[in-house]
């Protein structure tokens, strides 16, 4: 449904995007997950023919869309800051699209894509009394409306408060299973991204990283970097020296059947695959914080924070020395 093929966008002098390849399937859903400005807007605004590529063909649907102005493509958009008409009701800003389009019989499909947003009974308020949740439920039913081929997201949850993004998390992967959109969702939050994709695609300085669909990613990171930034793991620079790991003045006891590859460079250690209490590490505490559920413990290693995730009951005292056992970890040459 949306292909890209080297497509390459520089600011000036400032590559942002480098030689990005990306085949969306139909119904799919695809999120684009970095970290700031890793170039996931300029990629989704290039889709959306809001930027131009200066290298590189974007395909929509199998036509190649070089050059088409944004209305031309098809595409739905839902942005961060809701772009919400200020004096138009909730009914005449999703209404607004089709008006554009010279839709017919558009009463219907207003109260239509309210429903599919559960907003029926706001229909004719007034965008200043809704909520923040409500004015990006009212974004979405715009951007679905004119039934898109594609629905861009652009951090659309991020100015919601936690609670509310999990309410309209939910509310999006219902509507996607109900309506089958494609959909590219742009977003820096992981558990966004592994909770609502079918594959995601992590981004790092204008290239993907790794695209695998979420379990695949937060198993089998391909690089250090996805596997810090899927999954917060701590990542240590270092070298085998035998069976063991060195790092600055410290030396670790890796698991046995780990596999090592030559070269190694980098341990990747995910904190809820160290054991605290027990095993042959002797590591010292920095700080200890209660989480509810758990412990974050952090560790010293040469000069670098290790995190640990340990039972709540769990709570050694920063300049402890503490017994710990790293039950999995990655190498990486
Ligand atoms: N119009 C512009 N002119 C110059 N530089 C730009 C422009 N738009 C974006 N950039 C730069 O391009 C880089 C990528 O920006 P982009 O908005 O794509 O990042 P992002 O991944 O969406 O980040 P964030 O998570 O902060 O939204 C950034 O360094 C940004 O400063
Ligand atoms: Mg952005």
């Amino acid at each position: 449904m949306v292909s890209l093929e080297q497509v390459h966008k520089s600011y000036g002098e400032t590559p942002v995007v480098k030689g990005l390849s990306l085949e969306v399937a139909r119904g799919e859903m695809i999120a684009l997950l970095g970290p700031s400005g890793c170039g996931k807007t300029t990629t989704l605004r290039i889709i959306a023919g809001l930027e131009h590529a200066d290298a590189g063909r974007v395909h929509i649907d199998g036509a190649l869309v070089t050059g088409q102005p944004p209305e031309a493509r098809g595409l739905g958009m839902v942005f961060q800051s809701y772009a919400i008409w200020p004096h138009k009701t909730v009914a005449e800003n999703v209404e607004y699209p089709l008006k554009l389009k010279g839709v017919a019989g558009r009463e219907a499909l207003v109260r239509q894509a309210l429903g599919w947003v559960r907003l029926d009974a706001l229909a004719q308020r007034m965008p200043h009394a809704l909520s923040g949740g409500q004015l990006q439920r009212v974004a979405l039913a715009r951007a679905l409306v004119a039934s898109p081929k594609v629905l861009l997201l652009d951090e659309p949850l991020s100015n919601l408060d936690a609670a509310l993004r999990e309410d309209l998390r939910a509310e999006i992967a219902a509507l996607r299973a109900r309506l089958g959109t494609t959909m590219i969702y742009v977003t820096h939050d992981q558990n966004e991204a592994l909770a609502l994709a079918d594959r995601v695609a992590v981004m790092n300085h204008g290239v993907i990283e790794q695209l695998a669909p979420p379990r695949e990613l937060y198993e089998s990171p391909k690089t250090p970097f996805v596997a810090a930034f899927v999954g917060g793991a701590n990542v240590l620079e270092g070298r085998l020296d035998g069976a063991d790991f060195v790092c600055g003045d410290r030396r670790l006891v890796l698991p046995a059947d780990l596999e090592r590859p030559a070269a190694a460079r980098h341990l990747v250690i995910r904190p809820e695959a160290l054991t605290v209490g027990d095993g042959p590490n002797e590591l010292g505490v920095v700080a200890s914080l209660f989480l509810g559920h758990s412990t974050e413990v952090r560790f010293d290693v040469a000069g670098h924070l290790m995190r640990a995730l340990a039972p709540a009951h769990v709570r050694p005292k920063p300049g402890e020395n503490v017994r710990v056992r790293i039950d999995r970890a990655q190498l990486f040459s």
